[in-house]
């Protein structure tokens, strides 16, 4: 069946680098292709409910729709983590349940006249994608996108880059009061279950301790950290801790309970490591959690280029009929995998890898 129209959707947390990839598929699609595109409303809101409107629409996307936005973080086409069409929210006898609203989604990608889907989204929206492929919407094509840098299919990520570029930046910043006040700063970066921010950014901003999900930490080793430093006339130091980062015996920090639909929320790993080390030390102690900053602003020009690449190359799987597909990077190489070997493979550091031996070597502590 030969394409006249594409449809596109961002799904999961936004990222810096979404909408470079939205610029590349319409360029792509529209000059090397003459196909429409059209910009399907946060995710599969926009298939659900042809109605929904926030706050655009579903639109056809023109070169001009999609001019400069390369510089913007966020994504033009608007993104949700909680339009999964086999776990949507809606109200049942006066009550709030997940339900499957698959049919309504087919009958919607036909009635909207897709001849192909590209799904943008982390691990959750690929394994969302491949559902939707068995039970019939075949033409998909995935391009993996997340802040967190953990899909095991893709060597890195965009929006991974940005959000260390501006967690780093903190760290820079925080260095320059902590010493003026002889204080201990902790930073609570993201990343959910890996610790790649926390260990990049860590390691680009010098930090004397670094908490990874990965390590399970005890407070003793960081206690003397701290003291090592003050008494070598270094009265500071700066511990990068994860969002999931946890203690030993321990369980990640969450705020409040799950909201239907939606995942558990990480949040105070840095606030509980600050009060243990309360009464541990006679510095000050404070604790700043940069959370969604590091998701805004304008993608790096890495992040840029990733996802300019991603986009194009995926106009071109479509093209070529390899749905089912997503696109990946393997060392400097754009390549496709299938959607279903890629899914459920979670990247995280390996405590005894390569990039925590270079740390160790700097004398990092990470709470062991
Ligand atoms: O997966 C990306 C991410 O930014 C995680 O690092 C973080 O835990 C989560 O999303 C935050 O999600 P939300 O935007 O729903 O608070």
């Amino acid at each position: 069946m030969a394409i006249k129209r594409i449809g596109i959707m961002t799904g999961g947390g936004d990222c810096p680098g979404l909408n470079p990839v939205i610029r590349a598929v319409v360029k792509t699609a529209i000059r090397r292709y003459g196909w429409e595109v059209l910009g399907i409303e946060d995710a599969f809101r926009g298939l659900i409910d042809l109605d929904y409107r926030s706050p655009h629409g579903n639109r056809l996307l023109d070169e001009r729709a999609v001019s400069d936005i390369h510089v913007k973080g966020g994504t033009i086409i608007g993104t949700s983590n909680r339009s999964n069409p086999f776990a949507y929210a809606v109200e049942r006898d006066g009550q709030v349940v997940e339900a499957d609203v698959f049919e309504r989604v087919m009958d919607n990608y036909r009635a909207l006249a897709l001849d192909a889907l590209i799904s943008v989204g982390g691990d959750g929206s690929m394994a969302i994608a491949q559902r939707c492929i068995d039970r019939g919407m075949t033409q998909i094509v995935g391009v993996p996108k997340t802040i967190d840098n953990d899909l095991g299919a893709t060597d890195y990520t965009f929006g991974f880059d940005t959000a260390v570029g501006v967690a780093t930046d903190a760290i820079d910043r925080l260095r320059d009061t902590a010493e003026s006040h002889d204080r201990v700063m902790l930073v609570e970066v993201m990343g959910r279950n890996a610790g790649w921010i926390a260990l990049h950014a860590g390691l680009a901003g010098g930090a004397h301790a670094i908490l990874l999900p990965e390590i399970p930490y005890r407070l003793d080793p960081i206690v003397a950290l701290i003291e090592a430093r003050r008494a070598a006339g270094q009265p500071y130091s700066i511990v990068v801790v994860a969002e999931g980062a946890r203690p030993a015996g321990g369980e990640v920090s969450t705020l409040g309970p799950r909201d239907l639909g939606a995942m558990k929320r990480l949040f105070g790993a840095a606030a509980r490591v600050a009060e243990g080390l309360a009464s541990r030390t006679e510095l000050e102690l404070r604790h700043t959690v940069l959370g969604h900053i590091q998701r805004g602003g304008s993608p790096s020009p890495f992040d840029r280029v990733l996802g300019t690449r991603m986009g194009e190359h995926a106009v071109d799987l479509i093209a070529r009929g390899r749905f089912g597909h997503m696109v990946a990077l393997r060392g400097t190489d754009i390549v496709s995998a299938p959607i279903c070997e890629a899914i459920g493979r979670e990247k995280r550091v390996d405590p005894d890898g390569a990039m925590v031996r270079a740390a160790r070597g700097m004398g990092i502590c990470f709470g062991v």
